[in-house]
């Protein structure tokens, strides 16, 4: 067995932690199969190292059919071996760990990928049996079970059950998955499938992983008791209950497990940490973040917020408030692997139903490409100055624009082939990284790429924004480069600004922050001009731009 890695440090390293998300089969390609890879993560661990990042989310790398890109686990205890092996999963860990950064593993609980043994057994065994139990198998309705158990349906749509074919040949029971029918919804109710993820949480801490990234964390605990089952068919969160009580999500029981793992991850030394995806009423998040539970709970509210200064004000307070109320720390969040990238959205209308724009052809209302990007800009560094950890997603410090022009036949997304016509493809943002500006797969890998790359591609590669003193990448860099000697303790001061569409706040220390909402060239306060995000109109901060001053 090879010799893990370990990083020691401070407890609270987590807090106020930069972390990039990587989304795998993305992010860069070693060997030229198409698909990104633990080898071409190692050799870019110069690249995260000189940006100035924390710690590193690695989305799904586990077995698996890639149903939903890697979100569908057929092991959870391996690597897949069309990204590479668990040796050089350590090796992984070891180069990223010499280079002080964490990383973070994503732990996909809610289902597992329908190639998972448990679900092959399950498929084997007879209705009743103590493998069929470890997921939710129902019989049908009707004279012959052939009418699903219930209406409810999937996530990516349209149902939630999928019927099997018993091991003798005849059409037989029903399972339960809230996502695509690869992804078999476990039933945690039963102690095997607890005590299986204990193992797993173990296994990865063992080698050295810091951190978890918990996949809808919200839903492992569902109300199936004495026959009832759930007939939901909107997935709004306003029609999910407030108190605890709903039937599939965000169910008070659900914290037991996660003071189960909370038990594990205090087991080292530094504690493991962990940050729950939790879709849940925003005054119901706090549980998952305290201290008790996973620690760290995920604030979206940013993704789908108007750029108005006021707005953004609301959302600032609110979540900083509560993550001091529960002894945790928020999380800032513009961009990940389902949402469209924040450079692109905040070139469209705020307000506008993306999916339906996306499904109608993304070209009705055009994207406004540089206000996308000077609005990404100055949103990212009006994150960076606040209290709480930042999750950066791949391709964001390249100012990358969402891929729009992906044919519908190339597509892999679930969500979009499964509900047709209704459901936007999330591959614009999975689109493998441009490396180069030119060459094979500009630089993602000696071969193709699993996505097909626009011809734009190249003007946007880090080798152009490294040589360009402007670019978003350099702006990045210096971004974080400046919050790491800058940053203190978790509490900010609001300053009324002259024009109410600007926003701006103090750390304790001095350092300011001023974003400009607004339309004309604003006035900055007094102190020494540490970054823009855009070069400064006669002293004045242009619109759509943020200043740091001290
Ligand atoms: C989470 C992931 C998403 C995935 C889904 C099902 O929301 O972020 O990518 O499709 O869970 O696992
Ligand atoms: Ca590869």
């Amino acid at each position: 067995m090879s010799e893990f890695t370990f990083l020691k440090g401070p407890k609270d390293w987590w807090r106020q932690a930069v972390v990039y998300q990587i989304y795998p089969r993305s992010f860069s390609d070693a060997n030229g199969d198409g698909i990104g890879d633990l080898n071409g993560i190692i050799s870019k661990v110069p690249y995260l190292q000189q940006l100035g990042v924390d710690a590193v989310w690695l989305s799904p790398f586990y077995p698996s059919a890639l149903a939903d890109g890697g979100y569908d686990v057929d092991d959870y205890r391996d690597v897949d071996p069309k990204i590479g092996t668990l040796a050089e999963f350590d090796k992984m860990v070891d180069a990223l760990h010499k280079a002080g950064i964490r990383l973070f593993v994503d732990i996909v609980p809610n289902h597992s990928g329908s190639g998972h043994e448990w679900f092959q057994a399950a498929l084997k065994a007879a209705p009743g049996s103590p493998e069929r139990d470890r997921y939710i198998f129902r019989d049908g309705k009707g004279e012959n079970g052939e009418i699903r158990p219930s209406e409810l349906s999937s996530h990516f749509g349209p149902t939630a059950w999928t019927r099997i074919t018993e091991p003798k040949g005849e059409p037989g029971q029903w399972y339960m998955h809230l996502f695509a029918s690869e992804q078999p919804d476990f039933n945690w109710d039963n102690p095997e499938v607890r005590e299986d993820f204990l193992k797993t949480l173990r296994f990865w801490s063992d080698r050295g992983v810091d951190g978890y990234r918990v996949d809808v964390a919200h839903a492992l605990v569902k109300n199936l008791a004495n026959g009832h089952l759930p007939e939901r068919q909107s997935y709004d969160l306003s029609l999910v209950k407030h108190d605890g009580t709903d039937d599939l999500f965000d169910r008070d029981e659900v914290h037991d497990i996660y003071r189960s793992w909370r038990q594990v991850f205090n087991e080292y030394d530094p504690p493991r940490v962990a940050v729950a995806e939790a879709w849940v009423h925003p005054e119901r998040r706090h549980p998952y973040a305290s201290e008790d539970n996973l620690g760290q709970s995920f604030n979206f509210d940013l993704l789908g917020e108007h750029w108005k200064a006021g707005r953004f004000k609301k959302t600032i307070s609110f979540n900083l408030a509560s993550a001091a109320k529960w002894g945790s720390s928020t999380t800032w969040v513009l961009s990940n692997h389902d949402v469209i990238r924040h450079a692109t959205r905040y070139g469209l209308p705020d307000g506008l139903n993306l999916d339906k724009w996306f499904v109608e052809g993304g070209v009705n209302p055009p994207v406004n490409n540089k206000q996308g990007l000077d609005r990404a800009r100055a949103a990212t560094m009006l994150i960076l100055a606040l209290p709480g950890s930042t999750y950066l997603y791949q391709g964001e410090e390249l100012g990358l624009q969402e891929v729009l022009e992906i044919p519908h036949d190339q597509m892999q997304d679930p969500q979009w082939f499964r509900n047709p016509g209704k459901s936007r493809s999330r591959d614009g943002c999975r689109v493998p990284l441009p490396w180069t500006s030119t060459g094979t797969s500009f630089g993602f890998g000696p071969g193709g790429s699993h996505l097909p790359q626009p011809s734009w591609f190249g003007d946007y590669s880090v080798e152009k924004q490294d040589r360009d003193e402007a670019s978003t990448l350099n702006l990045y860099r210096l971004a974080l480069a400046l919050r790491s000697q800058l940053i203190s303790d978790e509490s900010i001061q609001w300053h009324r600004h002259l024009n109410s569409k600007v926003l701006h706040f103090s750390r304790a220390n001095g350092w300011q922050s001023v974003t400009n909402f607004g339309t004309k060239p604003v006035k900055l306060p007094a102190g020494k001009v540490l970054l823009t995000s855009q070069p400064l109109v006669d002293g004045k901060l242009p619109a759509n731009a943020t200043a740091w001053v001290k």
